[in-house]
Order: C-alpha cells, then structure tokens, then sequence
C-alpha cells in the first residue's frame, strides 16, 4: 500500500495538508497522527470496516480494545452512558491531556472498537495536529499506539515512519511526543475508580481530584498479569529484539553486577547494551543508552531507548531499576513488560 505522507509543524499547522488526511480518515480509511504521549494509528471508530484495518495494520489481537478520541467533551455523551460525577471532574482536570477514561458504551460503539466488552475508552489529546485532525474529520477516532503489535511504541516521527510506511493510507509525520508512555487508563465504571495502565497523569494526582484510586493489582508480577483488567495489558508488549533484564539493588551492587554481566557477555561474542540515568553514564562498559534525570525524562526517553538498541543490533540490555511513585509507576510498568519481568538482584 502507498502511505500518503503530510510533514506537518505543530506550531504552525498547514491546515491543506490536515484537511488531506481528514479526508483520508472520512471515506474508512487509516491515518496515522502524534500525540502527546506516541503516535497513533487512526480510523473512524463508528465503522466497523475502518477500525477492522488498524488491527490489521497492527497485527493485533481482534479481543484487545481501542481508545476512541474525541475533540469536544460533549461526545463523549453520545459514546458513553453512566457519566458519573468523577468522569466529569476528570474530564475538567485533565482534558485535554494524557488519560483515558473507561465507561458503559453506548450502541453507537462497534464490537469491533470495544474488543467485545460493554465498556468503552475515551481519550481527549492536547497535542495540537492531533486536536486538529480529530476536528477536521468531524467523527471520533480510534486510535492505539502505532506500533506493529508487541513492539515498543513509537515516540519520535522517524521510528513511526520507519515502522510503519506502506502498512497504513495515511501518516502525519509531526516531531516528537512530549510525554513518552501512553495515557493512563482510568476504569470509572465502578465505585472505587481503577487505574488499568499508569501513564503520566499519576495515581497521586488522580486522588486529589476524585479521592480513593486503586491500582489494578494484577499488574504487580507476571502471574496476576493474565488477569489484568485492560485486556492490552495481558500481551506481550514493548519487546526489542534483545533480551531486557532490569537490574535491582543498591547502586554499586548494581554498578558491579552489569559490568561483570557485559564482561561475560562479551566473551561469548554478545553485544549488551545499558540504559541508565544520565548521571550514571560513566559508571558502566557496554554500549550506553542514557534516559535522562528526572522520572519525566526517563519516561518520554524509554521507548526510544529501546528501539535505539535494536537499531545498533543489541542482543542483552539491562536497565536500571526506577522508583514507583508519581511517573515511575508507568515506567516500572512499560520496562518489567519489555523484560518479560526478568529482574537480576544485584
Ligand atoms: O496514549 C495513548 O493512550 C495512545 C495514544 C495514541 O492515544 N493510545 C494507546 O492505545 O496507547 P493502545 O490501543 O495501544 O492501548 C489501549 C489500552 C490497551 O491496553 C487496551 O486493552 C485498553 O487500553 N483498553 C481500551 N479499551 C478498554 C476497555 N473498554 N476496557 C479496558 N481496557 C481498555
Ligand atoms: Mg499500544
């Protein structure tokens, strides 16, 4: 398939070139766009034929439910219904922005975008070309991350086209996401709402707006995992062709413990790869992924990391391991699902 590509400056947008891919997203067809958090992979979330293509595009498993976005609050009452109290302070605290809400669908919803289940998600964007195609093409979108199935999903306009050119009809090639890892997903369908996937609006700030926030706690270990209520959850996800090992322990426990791994690696004719904060850097051998400082930088900076190690033909990482408060729940989280959950204690 022949990928028509719009190189489009988010800060100043050519709105021909939106209108061009809205059009393409109005006859049933797939658009790939940025967002704040990665790039995704769109179509008409009403048409069952259009959402067809996009697991086609993906290889995705036909059970695994998409997030619809939507342009203006008000649509999210023509998607949903039980639009409870704390959806609405949500949706006034974060929208536009990087969460999603789950809630009881509404008919108009296919099967087919809802995976089958009764529910449906529900995400606003902030980045600009993404509010902006969604607006053109007057229809609500869906769209997951713009990944073939199972690999890391793609941050930067580079990696997107790299991965994806030729496997969709349309692709907005607009700089890099801000954010990194993909939205929180927020279950609001019962009484104590449930975070299904940590993303960069944090558990702590959630519960000064709504209170009491639980964690899916099947996200803890490999074993609950089969249970996870976001049936994406339950995949294998975020894998690079290498072996990812997450490294625990105190820091010259684990500065000891990878340089002696990459020693023995290299014996054997193995080529590893360490991703560390920036601060670390001088610490290990090895070929160096830096993630950054703060919590947010290795955030917006992991997958990135690791489709890097894949491009230099890496066949073993270990990574630091990172604290679990604020971003560092969903960091934790995308890095133990790219290594499988093998943890080294150091
Ligand atoms: O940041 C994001 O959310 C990105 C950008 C493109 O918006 N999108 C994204 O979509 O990450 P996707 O399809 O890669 O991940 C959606 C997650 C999956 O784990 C899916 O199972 C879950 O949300 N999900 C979708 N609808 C659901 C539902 N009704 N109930 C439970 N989980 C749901
Ligand atoms: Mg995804």
């Amino acid at each position: 398939m022949k990928t028509i590509i719009s190189k489009i400056n988010a800060e100043d947008i050519d709105l021909n070139e939106i209108k061009k891919q809205a059009e393409l997203l109005k006859s049933g067809k797939t658009v790939i766009f940025p967002t704040e958090t990665v790039y995704g992979l769109g179509a008409n979330a009403l048409d069952e034929c259009a959402v067809k293509k996009i697991y086609e595009a993906k290889g995705r498993p036909s059970d695994n439910p998409l997030i619809v976005h939507i342009y203006d609050e008000k649509e999210v009452y023509d998607l949903a219904k039980d639009v409870n109290e704390k959806a609405k302070l949500i949706m006034k605290e974060f929208w536009p922005g990087p969460i999603t809400i789950i809630l009881n669908k509404k008919s108009i919803v296919p099967d087919t975008t809802s995976g089958g289940l009764d529910t449906v998600a529900i995400r606003m964007p902030s980045h600009k070309i993404a509010r902006e195609i969604i607006k053109q093409a007057g229809i609500p979108i869906a769209a997951p991350s713009a990944n073939i199935s199972g690999r890391p999903s793609p941050t930067k306009a580079k990696h997107v086209y790299e991965e994806m050119d030729g496997r969709v009809d349309g692709m907005i090639l607009g700089g890099d996401s801000n954010f990194g890892v993909e939205s929180t997903v927020l279950d609001l369908t019962e009484d104590v709402p449930m975070i299904l996937r940590p993303g960069s609006v944090t558990k702590e700030a959630l519960e000064e707006i709504i209170g009491n926030v639980q964690l899916d706690p099947s996200l803890r270990n490999k074993e609950d995992n089969k249970k996870a209520k976001a049936p994406g959850m339950k995949y294998t996800h975020y894998s690079p062709n290498a072996q990812v090992y997450i490294v625990s322990g105190n820091d010259i426990n684990v500065m000891n413990r990878i340089n002696e791994l990459v020693k023995i690696n290299k014996e054997k004719g193995l080529k590893t790869g360490v991703m560390c904060l920036d601060k670390n850097k001088d610490k290990y051998s090895g070929e160096i992924i830096k993630l950054g400082n703060t919590l947010e930088e290795v955030a917006s900076n992991l997958f990135d990391a690791l489709i890097e190690m894949d491009k230099r033909k890496i066949d073993i990482i270990y990574s630091e391991e990172f604290p679990t408060y604020g971003v560092g729940q969903a960091i934790m989280n995308r890095l133990l699902k790219s290594a499988g959950y093998k943890i080294i204690q150091a």
